[in-house]
């Protein structure tokens, strides 16, 4: 644990320009969620008084995604893209007045694990850098080492041929005093290769000023950093392979666990079965002993302990499943609470509904939630029972104990214990069949 305050610095104004794509790298999907939500989880772990993003590329995007994934997180604007020391410089402004430890991280680079960054802002020296030794160090900042003191940073494009010599590597991400901060960011210049405001010669200007600075290192995979699409799918089964041990060390039966997708925030209680492919979107919880069969998508939805769902249902935001309720095969689940020992088996939509304890919901049920303007409700009440391809045009009420006809067009309220039809009464007409049949052939053999 860290002692003091630290607030967040989130670095996310690139372009990611070797994406090769309109969506700001930020953006980009890893787990389920954005990049930047990734930085997000694992700088929250250090409960930050303050958090702030900086956006540039596509910032309104970014800050709806911020918004959505982390709502106290705050956005500065990076107009220009100077430079990582502009890029601080920017958030700054709304850290006026806070006196802690600063702790900036990279909006493209998701795998800084909470132990590092709680080893990183509990550090005591006045600048703490999180530093790697690389495999290749390629084109990283260099991070030379005096008497054991971190004297300063070089970038890859102003280092001599000795100093590229060097293993030791910047991950970019830094923690220092935020009056410290303040002062020597505001004391950055360009005068360098890249004519870049870098944040890496704060350690050099802290060192000139008598300050002390110091590296914490981590293993180089926690500091990967996201440039390319080849890199954001690599990176995508590095987090799957991780996510899938952890909810198999936590308990949770998976029989073929390399096709199950998970999200960054993916809670899957233990003892909970979950079948062959199946896919989980952003915000999904299984409780304890809820059985996922295979071929389910899920998104945005709480499945309570004895549930089952699936083989191939979809649940989407908003679906809440009470305890031992039953979904099956190409049910389809929106924005709708389902209380406990609901059995919707078969072929049906439900959309803005709330189903009450116990009630069964025949198969080819639609609740037509949608006049093409705006969305309705559908209410049904505890132990009713729906027959078979049921349409329930929203807003509309089923009581209690009440029935459907199959087939019917439900558009006005049943009232609790009542029977609702809404369907044209049969005709039958004796023999009818078999001439029909009969003329038929007749037809055909005389083409
Ligand atoms: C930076 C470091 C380098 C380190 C490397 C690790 C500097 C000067 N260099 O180099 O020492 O080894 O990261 O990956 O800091 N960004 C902004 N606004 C800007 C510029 C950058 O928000 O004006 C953001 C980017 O979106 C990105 C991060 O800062 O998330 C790093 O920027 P990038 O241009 O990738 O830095 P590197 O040149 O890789
Ligand atoms: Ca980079």
């Amino acid at each position: 644990m860290t002692e003091g305050s630290v607030a967040l610095i989130v670095l996310a104004a690139g372009q990611g320009s070797r994406m090769l794509s309109d969506l700001p790298k930020v953006l980009h999907r890893l787990g389920g969620v954005p990049l930047v939500a990734h930085a997000l989880a694992a700088g929250r772990t250090l409960e930050p008084e303050q958090v702030i993003v900086v956006a540039g590329h596509g910032g309104e995007a970014v800050a709806k995604a911020v918004a959505k994934f982390d709502p106290d997180a705050q956005i500065a604007m990076q107009h220009e893209q100077l430079g990582t020391g502009h890029a601080v410089a920017q958030a700054l402004p709304l850290l006026e007045g806070f006196e802690g430890r600063v702790v900036v991280l990279y909006g493209d680079t998701p795998f800084i694990g909470a132990d590092t960054l709680a080893a990183l802002a509990s550090h005591t020296a006045d600048v703490v850098v999180l530093g790697f030794e690389a495999a290749d160090p390629g084109r990283y900042g260099r991070l030379v080492v005096k008497g054991g003191a971190l004297d300063r940073i070089v970038e890859f494009k102003d280092a001599d041929a000795a100093t590229r010599g060097i293993a030791l590597c910047n991950s970019g991400v830094m923690a220092a005093d935020a009056g410290l901060l303040r002062d020597l960011v505001g004391r950055l210049g360009n005068d360098n290769a890249a004519g870049e405001y870098y944040l890496t010669d704060v350690v050099a200007l802290a060192r000139a000023a008598g300050r002390s600075a110091a590296v914490v290192t981590c293993d180089e995979a926690e500091t990967l950093g996201i440039n390319t699409r080849a890199e954001l799918a690599a990176a995508e089964a590095q987090f799957q392979t991780r996510k899938r041990a952890e909810a198999l060390e936590d308990g949770v039966t998976m029989a073929d666990p390399g096709t199950v997708w998970l999200a960054l925030d993916t809670v899957v209680g233990r003892d909970a079965i979950i079948g062959q492919n199946v896919v989980f979107g952003p915000g999904v919880t299984i409780e304890s002993g809820a059985e996922i069969l295979p071929f389910c998508h899920l998104e945005g939805c709480h499945v309570s302990a004895g549930a089952t769902v699936g083989p191939f249902a979809r649940l989407r935001p908003g679906a809440e499943l009470g305890g031992d309720v039953h979904v099956g095969n190409f049910v389809e689940v929106k924005n709708s609470v389902l209380d406990e020992g609901v059995k919707v088996g078969h072929l049906t939509y439900l959309g803005d509904a709330h189903i009450g304890e116990r009630a069964n919901i025949g198969a080819g049920t639609v609740t037509c939630n949608y006049d093409g303007v705006g969305k309705h409700r559908t209410e049904i009440g505890a132990d009713a029972f729906i027959g078979s391809d049921t349409m329930l045009v929203a807003p509309v009420r089923v009581g209690a104990r009440a029935m459907t006809g199959s087939g019917s067009v439900i558009t006005e309220d049943v009232p609790d214990d009542a029977l609702g039809l809404g369907r044209s009464r049969q005709v039958t007409k004796a023999g009818l069949g078999t001439r029909i049949m009969q003329a038929l052939r007749a037809a055909k053999e005389k083409r």
